[in-house]
């Protein structure tokens, strides 16, 4: 299968996990619309194949994106989505564990960034961790600069009713999408490390993330709270799909 083709099965998969995950980049889409002018850089935090960073520029023709990201095997992938783009894709190189992650963003971002974005991704941090990131981004921000977060987060035992309610509609979204060909997480990488070159990359990964468990899930005020204390003036939600939320701070 061709690298194009395993991007699109990347969204298939992606597709199984979170239901109406197209509705979710819409909703973080529109926002960045109603933001900004065209003209303006958004930051990808493990943007992984470059799912929303590419839908970030398919939108907005003017707009520029910086995605970045640890994995090797998906670096790859996003990295052979830069020249398409013309210059207004960079994918960087970067642990966000490390705080020193904002000095790679050194050469491919002129001034600051007016949003930062992230999707399914900000659940492998620990809590320290993603104050951290929240709290890094909220100082690169520019003012009035926005902070989009679309994750699947989790409800817990102070909301027993919906929790089994959110587990059920992700099962049935996972059987669905399994029965109509959606590939499970396992089966794209398997799929994906068959390439040629990919098997070295794999060992890179492989080393990169040794020992790297995730995380215990948390739930929406957790992030709230973490992005009011990062310095976000205001914070909420502007989408959810029953344990699936798009959060934003505003700076
Ligand atoms: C499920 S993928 C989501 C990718 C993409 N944002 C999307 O929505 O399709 C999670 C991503 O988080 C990235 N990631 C996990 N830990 C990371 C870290 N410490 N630094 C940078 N990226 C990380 C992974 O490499 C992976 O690309």
């Amino acid at each position: 299968m061709s690298l194009a083709g395993l991007i699109d099965r990347w969204d298939s998969q992606q597709a199984a996990y979170i239901a109406d995950r197209e509705k979710r980049f819409d909703a973080m889409l529109d926002v960045l619309g109603l933001d900004n002018d065209g003209d303006f850089t958004v930051v990808d935090l493990a943007c992984g194949p470059g799912s929303l960073s590419t839908r970030v520029l398919d939108r907005f023709d003017r707009a520029r994106v910086v995605g970045i990201d640890f994995d090797p095997m998906l670096l790859h992938v996003a990295r052979s989505q830069v020249d398409a783009y013309e210059g207004r894709l960079s994918i960087v190189d970067a642990d966000l564990t490390d705080p020193s992650w904002p000095d790679r963003l050194g050469d491919v971002v002129a001034g600051a960034p007016q949003a930062f974005v992230s999707s399914t991704a900000l659940h492998w941090l620990t809590p320290a961790q993603l104050l951290d990131v929240y709290a890094t981004s909220y100082g690169l921000l520019a003012p009035g600069g926005t902070l989009l977060n679309g994750d699947h987060l989790r409800f817990d035992g102070r909301t027993p009713r919906v929790k089994v309610w959110a587990q059920a509609h992700d099962e049935q979204t996972q059987a669905r999408a399994f029965a109509e060909g959606a590939p499970p997480w396992d089966e794209w990488w398997t799929e994906l490390a068959a390439l040629p070159h990919l098997a070295e990359l794999q060992a890179e990964r492989d080393r990169r993330f040794a020992g790297r468990d995730s995380m215990p899930p948390t739930a929406v005020d957790l992030h709230l709270a973490a992005l009011a204390q990062a310095g976000f003036g205001e914070v909420g939600t502007v989408w959810q799909l029953s344990d699936d939320y798009v959060v934003y701070g505003a700076k």
